[in-house]
Parts: structure tokens; C-alpha cells; sequence
């Protein structure tokens, strides 16, 4: 049993709450943008195993800043606050914080990002094909491309020497309520291959994030799905 506190209490935190009820956590603090106080309550700072935010990426490096100065260990999911990984990783190396990030916490998306390796990695040869990465998400995305997009893009262009970032086109349409669909697809004059994911709900990340906080438990440093799910 852990006790949990939720950093961003929107849709992934309501979702969060109710798995880590379900496996038997304590949710000790919630904290969202109106009880921001609450970063330096008796409960947030010395009842807490690890917190878990999902929140915007203004506000994500900020939160985390926030956690290692308590000594808390982080799980987040929220996506679009790349460009200060760097910053994340020293304070993991150098003064052995807990961070655990993925930029999707489903077990299938993950199942998925380990398929587009291995296809990619077959295609590095097959130069009649190319190939490109579309997301479709609901209108309330903030950030575009999306993290899972991005993630897939690495592992086509780490996979085949021909591709780029600059020549991987990602479309991004941002319709209705999906709470994700990712499709790879590789075309050449004489045929069309494509591979997808598609969330029905928001629960496989919910759920994949509590088995990320539960995995953080005395471990320190950077940690992704490819230490916890040994894919
Ligand atoms: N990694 C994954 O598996 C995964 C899955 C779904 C969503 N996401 C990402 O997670 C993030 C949140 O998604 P969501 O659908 O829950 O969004 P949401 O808009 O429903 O909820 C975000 C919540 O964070 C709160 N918030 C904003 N700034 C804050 C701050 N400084 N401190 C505390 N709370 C703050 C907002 O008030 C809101 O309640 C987004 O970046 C999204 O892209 C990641």
C-alpha cells in the first residue's frame, strides 16, 4: 500500500484515483491549480510515497521542481514539457531524485512502440517505402504532435537511415472525445501498411501509471516503461 498524492486532479487524476483505490492505495493529497498551498502541507510533504501529476505542460517542470525540493518521487504523463528533460536527468543523476516519465503509460501503446521498432528496423532496408505517423485526440489537447507521436517517431528515425525528423511528416487532428489513436503508416507504388492503437477509454493509462508509482518504490533515478515492462 502506498500513499499517493495526485498533482492535476482532471481527467487522468479522476481516473488515477479511482485504480489506485481499486489496488488498495491511500490518496493522501490532491493537488490542482486552486490549492497550490497545498505543496507544503504535513500531509503533501511527509505523507507521501510518490506523487503522481498529470497536468498541463506549463505547469508540469515546475511540479516536479516542486516534488524533488520534498524529496518526493515523480510519475508523470504530462506530455509537452520536453525541452527541460535535461534538467530532470542531472537532478536524477547528480542529487538522485525518482522521476519516472513515459509519454504513454498504456501496456498496449507500449506492446505498439516495441512493434513500430521492429517494423522499422525491417523497413530500414526496403527503400520503396515511406512512411508517416497521424494522431487524432480530442479538442482539448493542449500540446501537438502528440508525446505517444513523438515517441514513435524516434523509433522510426533511430530504426532507418533514410528518415529524419525533418522528413517524417506527424498530422495531428484534434476532433471530438478520442482519447488517442496512433497510426504508423508505410506506403509504396504498389501497397499500403498500416499498424494503429486505439484507446477506448483513458484506463489503460491510468492503470499503467499506477503500476509506474508502484515501481518507483525504492528505486531512484530516470525511469520510462522500458525498465518497468522489460519489453
Ligand atoms: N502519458 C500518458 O499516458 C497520458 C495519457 C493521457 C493524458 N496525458 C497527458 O496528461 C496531461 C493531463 O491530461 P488530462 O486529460 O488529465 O488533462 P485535464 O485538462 O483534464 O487535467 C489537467 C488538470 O491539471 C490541473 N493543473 C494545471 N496546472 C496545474 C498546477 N500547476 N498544479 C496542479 N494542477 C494543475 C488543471 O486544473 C486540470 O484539472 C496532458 O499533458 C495530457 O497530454 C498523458
Amino acid at each position: 500500500m502506498m500513499n499517493i498524492a495526485l498533482i492535476g486532479y482532471g481527467k487522468m487524476g479522476h481516473e488515477i484515483e479511482k485504480i489506485a483505490l481499486e489496488r488498495g492505495h491511500c490518496i493522501t493529497s490532491i493537488i490542482d491549480t486552486k490549492n497550490q498551498r497545498d505543496f507544503n502541507s504535513d500531509n503533501f510533504i511527509h505523507y507521501t510515497d510518490v506523487a503522481i501529476e498529470f497536468t498541463c505542460p506549463k505547469s508540469a517542470f515546475n511540479n516536479y521542481m516542486k516534488c524533488f525540493e520534498r524529496n518526493i518521487p515523480v510519475v508523470t504523463g504530462t506530455t509537452g514539457w520536453l525541452q527541460n528533460i535535461w534538467k530532470i536527468k542531472k537532478e536524477c543523476l547528480e542529487n538522485k531524485k525518482t522521476f519516472f516519465y513515459a509519454s504513454n503509460y498504456s501496456i498496449g501503446v507500449n506492446l505498439f512502440f516495441a512493434v513500430n521498432k521492429f517494423f522499422a528496423k525491417l523497413m530500414n532496408t526496403f527503400n520503396q517505402y515511406d512512411v508517416l505517423v497521424e494522431e487524432v485526440h480530442h479538442i482539448k489537447k493542449l500540446d501537438t504532435p502528440s508525446g505517444t507521436a513523438i515517441t514513435l517517431a524516434e523509433g522510426i528515425v533511430k530504426n532507418i537511415e533514410r528518415k529524419s525528423f525533418s522528413n517524417l511528416p506527424i498530422r495531428s487532428k484534434r476532433i471530438g472525445k478520442f482519447p488517442g489513436i496512433h497510426t504508423v503508416i508505410y506506403e509504396s507504388e504498389s501497397d499500403i501498411i498500416t499498424i494503429r492503437h486505439n484507446a477506448k477509454n483513458r484506463r489503460g493509462f491510468a492503470f499503467g501509471a499506477i503500476l509506474a508509482a508502484e515501481y518507483t518504490q525504492k528505486k531512484t533515478g530516470f525511469l520510462s516503461m522500458d525498465d518497468l515492462l522489460k519489453l
